[in-house]
C-alpha cells in the first residue's frame, strides 16, 4: 500500500468530513472544516485516496492539534502514528516547539498514541465534551528549539 502525506485542499473536505462522520460519535459539523487555516493541515493519503487528517491551529510558537483522525477502516495501522509524527517533524522544522492537545478521558487509543510520541498530560477541562458529556484531558509536547549550529 502506497502511504503519503500531503497539504489539505479545498477539495479535499468532503472526504474529510465523511471520514469526520464515521470516526467521532460527536463529529464536527461540517461548517466547522470551512474556516480550517491553510498550511496547517495535512491529509493521509493511501492508494491516492485521503484516509485521514490532522489539523493545527498555529500561533507564535505554539502548535494545537485541533482535529485528528484515521478512516476506522484503516486504524491500527501505524497510519495515525505517521501522520502526528510526520506533521509535527513538519512543523517543528518550521520553528513550532510547543505542541497541545484535547482529548477525551475515555479515548484510550488515543492517549496510547500521544503518551507514545512522547506528550504528557498538563491538566483536565471538566465536563469539555458534550454527547457524551466528559472530561478533557490536555496534553502537551515541548520540543527543543531548533539551534543553526553556530
Ligand atoms: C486516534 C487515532 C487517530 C490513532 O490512529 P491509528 O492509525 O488508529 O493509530 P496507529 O495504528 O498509528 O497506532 C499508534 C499507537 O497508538 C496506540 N493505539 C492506536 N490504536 C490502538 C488500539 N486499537 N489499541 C491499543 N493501542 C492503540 C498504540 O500506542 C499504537 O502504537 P503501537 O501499535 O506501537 O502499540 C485513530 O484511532 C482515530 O482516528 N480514532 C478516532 C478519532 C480520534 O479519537 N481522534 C483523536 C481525537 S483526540
Amino acid at each position: 500500500m502506497k502511504r503519503a502525506m500531503r497539504e489539505l485542499l479545498t477539495s479535499d473536505l468532503s472526504l474529510v468530513i465523511e471520514i469526520e462522520n464515521r470516526a467521532f460519535t460527536h463529529p464536527w459539523p461540517p461548517e466547522a472544516f470551512v474556516e480550517i487555516p491553510g498550511g496547517r493541515s495535512w491529509i493521509l493519503e493511501l492508494d491516492g485516496t485521503v484516509r485521514g487528517y490532522i489539523l493545527y491551529h498555529t500561533s507564535e510558537d505554539e502548535a494545537d492539534i485541533i482535529n485528528f483522525a484515521i478512516d476506522p477502516l484503516y486504524q491500527g495501522q501505524g497510519h495515525g502514528e505517521y501522520l502526528l509524527n510526520s506533521s509535527i517533524r513538519i512543523l517543528h522544522s518550521q520553528g513550532f516547539s510547543h505542541f497541545y492537545l484535547d482529548v477525551r478521558k475515555s479515548n484510550e487509543n488515543a492517549i496510547k498514541l500521544y503518551n507514545k510520541l512522547g506528550f504528557i498530560p498538563l491538566g483536565m477541562r471538566r465536563n469539555y465534551y458534550s454527547d457524551p458529556c466528559e472530561d478533557a484531558i490536555v496534553m502537551g509536547l515541548v520540543k527543543n528549539s531548533i539551534t543553526t549550529g553556530e
